[in-house]
């Protein structure tokens, strides 16, 4: 843990320059439009400890694998996330002497990231190596109006320098990879170009042939005016600068104004690459810097308006929600069905940046929530597009008759990840994708969905599932052997409770599905059987034996569901008896000791309770949860959401908001230890269920919004919006008052605490706490 933040509603806020924090800073600062990101590295020169961080959505290098001992079944590479040319860089030499906060005396150092605005603030003063002194204002933003440009305005004034400041805008485009598996460089050249106060660059992918031009124009004003320079304009390979003199005294203020845009051959044809920059850069320079501004951020204000969550009584809390929406909201838009959410979303190079269960699992009920169903429907589009390479994947490994498998990890649809005991074994991945046509449709109503796409992704998955389980003649029941549940600290394992649960479910929903598409579009039915060949009486055989003989580990003297076969013949510790010292476990134990123990990393029996909650009684649940929330871990940032989601709902309120403390602030105060590494974006989806699920107790069940707040104790207040069948709903709880207001015109049906209202249009619903 390293909390050296101050917490403020709207802010994140770091006061005084410590060298240790610059690469966490990096990380926590980041902004993103959905379309592009950057970590919050410095614009002018820093020689100290830094992770240069700027990506392009889309854009990946398939990095050729590295494992010790291959096989088969193996992906040849591992997408990665790309780092892409730098754009922000600006070298500002005063007198011989490069600006570099590693080298000179740094005072009243502030770093603000504003979430209402979207704009990253950061201001210093400089004593140089000569002794006088600049003082540094600077200001970044990426707009979420025009996707393609980035912003800065970078201001200094002379305290008492005198003498000629060198300003050189550079564009560079030989950057690296740290998570290089062969430490290569990714990125060759095409063209570069300086002329007058432009630089533009062009670099294309290894392998993957993505070709990204990224172009930067700069302006110098001086004391209030724009300057007429002459411009000092240079190349070399994957760099070009624009470089300048202006001569300063004490007091003079000179602002350098910085225009940059990303296009890649991901979106134009890359002959209209350079020109589609400068038609870029010319839109940024005449709007210029207040427009591209206010447009930013009052799109950021509507952004609020959708999602935001108020917490009153309780900065922390907050600050640590905001902070998690404001980065959902940078990461994914819903603008390009080709683009999905990555665990470190454009904060950092770890996991590669690309597609996993995190989205569907964790990302998809928040956008379901506070965006338009269009924004939800392109995360599922995304993996229907890939359905083909889903087949092909479990075709690999011996699967056949169109059975799928989603990857664990994916740029494009293909597999790229490569451990045997998660590649091959966690497939409880098709579950999540599954589910989330299922909860797509029961949130939006959009049943259409399921004719026109859902249902044949849904059969795939099913006739996956069919394959995978196996008959035991010793038990007389079906199994599903050697996986891996959504806990990674157990491989292997036979009859992972929750794998099993949600591929029965899965079976069970197909068929309900086929008989909705089959009676309500008979045509498309009879098409679609006959494309992918469904032998519909055999297949749904089949699956209907497996569903009624399934079987689910339990302990009945306990009356708890098993994580697993055998799971009780591990030595029984719990958390509470681990010394401190030794956690987390991942960072201090040997990987055979964690596999042995019962100690468990994330939310899985308790994760199948979460989907299937309706299924279960109070006391069913209640017992599962005391029983493996004392053996939980919660090594994994998808973890504690669910836990506190349950607590609520069995009214452990202390254990709920203890644990919604270190969701939704695993970042800011970094919790693990890594942040530098980049920010967990997809638990913070995570965070926002465990106040609107959790504290909420928002469901949705058989078509009906169900609404059951409760206050933690520490909280005088909370509000959330929520968006549900064409109605947006203001939902606060206070210690007396549970307020629904009805933001527009279509009046809503909702079931608070058990009881039937109806939410006019326009108008609001008080009920007592
Ligand atoms: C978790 C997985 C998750 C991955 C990416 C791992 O630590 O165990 O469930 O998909 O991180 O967030």
């Amino acid at each position: 843990m390293n909390k050296y933040l101050k917490t403020d509603h709207w802010k994140i806020i770091e006061e005084g320059f410590n060298k240790e924090n610059v690469t966490s800073s990096e990380s926590i600062f980041s902004i993103g439009n959905g379309r592009m990101g950057q970590r919050a590295n410095f614009e002018e020169d820093y020689t100290g400890e830094t992770l240069q961080g700027s990506y392009i959505a889309g854009v990946y290098y398939p990095d050729k694998t590295r494992v010790g001992w291959w096989k088969n079944g193996y992906p040849e590479y591992f997408a990665k996330v790309l780092n892409a040319t730098n754009w922000i860089g600006l070298r500002l030499v005063f007198n011989g002497e490069i600006l570099d906060l590693n080298n000179v005396i740094v005072s009243d150092f502030r770093r603000e990231l504003n979430m209402y605005t979207g704009l990253l603030l950061r201001s210093f003063t400089a004593e140089l190596q000569s002794g006088s002194s600049v003082s540094v204002e600077t200001e970044r933003f990426l707009s979420i109006v025009d996707d393609n440009i980035g912003v800065i305005k970078y201001s200094i004034k002379s305290v008492d320098y005198t003498g000629n400041i060198s300003i050189a805008s550079y564009v560079d485009g030989d950057v690296k990879n740290e998570d290089s598996n062969y430490n290569e460089k990714f990125w060759d050249k095409v063209s570069e170009s300086a002329l007058e106060n432009e630089s533009i660059v062009t670099v294309r992918t290894k392998k993957t042939g993505f070709v990204v031009t990224t172009g930067a124009r700069v302006e110098v004003w001086k004391n209030g005016e724009k300057l007429t320079l002459n411009f000092d304009s240079s190349i070399k390979e994957k760099y070009a600068e624009n470089k300048t003199l202006v001569a300063v005294l004490p007091g003079d203020e000179i602002v350098i104004y910085k225009f940059a845009a990303n296009i890649s051959s991901f979106n134009h044809s890359e002959s209209d690459l350079v020109n589609v920059t400068k038609a870029e850069l010319d839109k940024a320079q005449s709007k210029h810097y207040n427009k591209m501004f206010d447009e930013h951020s009052q799109a950021w204000a509507k952004k609020w308006e959708e999602s935001d969550i108020t917490i009153e009584g309780d900065v922390a809390a907050q600050q640590g929600i905001r902070f998690n929406i404001f980065q959902l909201n940078q990461t994914y838009t819903g603008e390009d069905e080709r683009l999905n959410i990555g665990p470190k979303g454009f904060t950092g190079e770890k996991y590669g940046g690309t597609t996993y269960w995190d989205t569907e699992a964790y990302c998809l009920p928040f956008f379901l929530a506070t965006a338009e169903p269009k924004v939800s429907k392109q995360l599922l589009i995304y993996r229907y597009k890939q359905l083909d390479k889903a087949i092909e994947n479990a075709t690999k490994l011996g699967f056949s008759n169109g059975a799928a498998l989603f990857p664990m990890v994916t740029a494009n649809g293909e597999e790229c990840h490569n451990e045997w005991e998660i590649t091959f074994e966690e497939i409880h991945r098709n579950g999540a994708i599954a589910f989330a046509v299922y909860n797509y449709i029961r949130h939006t109503g959009d049943k259409e969905y399921l004719v026109d796409y859902g249902l044949e992704l849904l059969i795939a998955i099913s006739r996956f599932w069919s394959q995978r389980i196996t008959y035991s003649q010793q038990i007389d029941k079906y199994v599903m052997l050697g996986v891996t549940g959504p806990n990674e600290y157990e491989n292997n394992i036979d009859n992972n409770w929750y794998t099993n649960t949600i591929a029965c479910w899965c079976m069970e929903y197909t068929m309900e599905a086929i008989e909705y598409v089959k009676t309500k579009e008979p045509g498309k039915y009879d098409v679609l059987s006959g494309k992918i060949s469904f032998n519909e009486s055999e297949e749904q055989a089949r699956w209907r034996g497996i569903v009624e003989n399934m079987h689910f580990p339990e302990n009945k003297e306990l009356g708890i569901f098993l994580q697993q076969d055998n799971y009780m013949n591990k030595e029984q510790i719990l958390v509470k008896d681990l010394p401190q010292s030794q956690r987390p476990i991942n960072q201090h134990w040997s990987w055979d000791r964690i596999l042995r123990s019962c100690f468990i990393k994330q939310a899985d029996t308790l994760q199948g309770i979460y989907l299937f909650e309706h299924k279960y009684d109070i006391d069913t649940i209640r017992r599962n949860f005391e029983f493996y929330e004392s053996r939980t871990v919660h090594e994994s940032s998808l973890s504690p959401c669910v836990h506190v989601v349950l607590a609520a709902k069995i009214d452990d309120m202390q254990k709920a908001y203890d644990l919604y403390l270190r969701t939704s602030r695993l970042d800011i105060d970094d919790y693990n230890n890594e942040v530098a590494e980049g920010l967990h974006i997809t638990s913070m989806a995570g965070t926002w269920m465990s106040v609107v699920q959790g504290f909420g107790g928002m469901r949705v069940i058989d078509n009906k919004l169900y609404l059951s707040p409760k206050l933690p104790d520490m909280w005088k207040s909370y509000s959330f919006t929520i968006r549900f069948r064409g109605s947006v709903l203001k939902v606060t709880a206070s210690k007396q008052n549970v307020t629904i207001m009805n933001k527009t015109n279509v009046e809503l049906p909702v079931i608070i605490f058990g009881k039937s209202e109806i939410v006019e249009a326009k108008g609001f619903l008080t009920v007592k706490m």
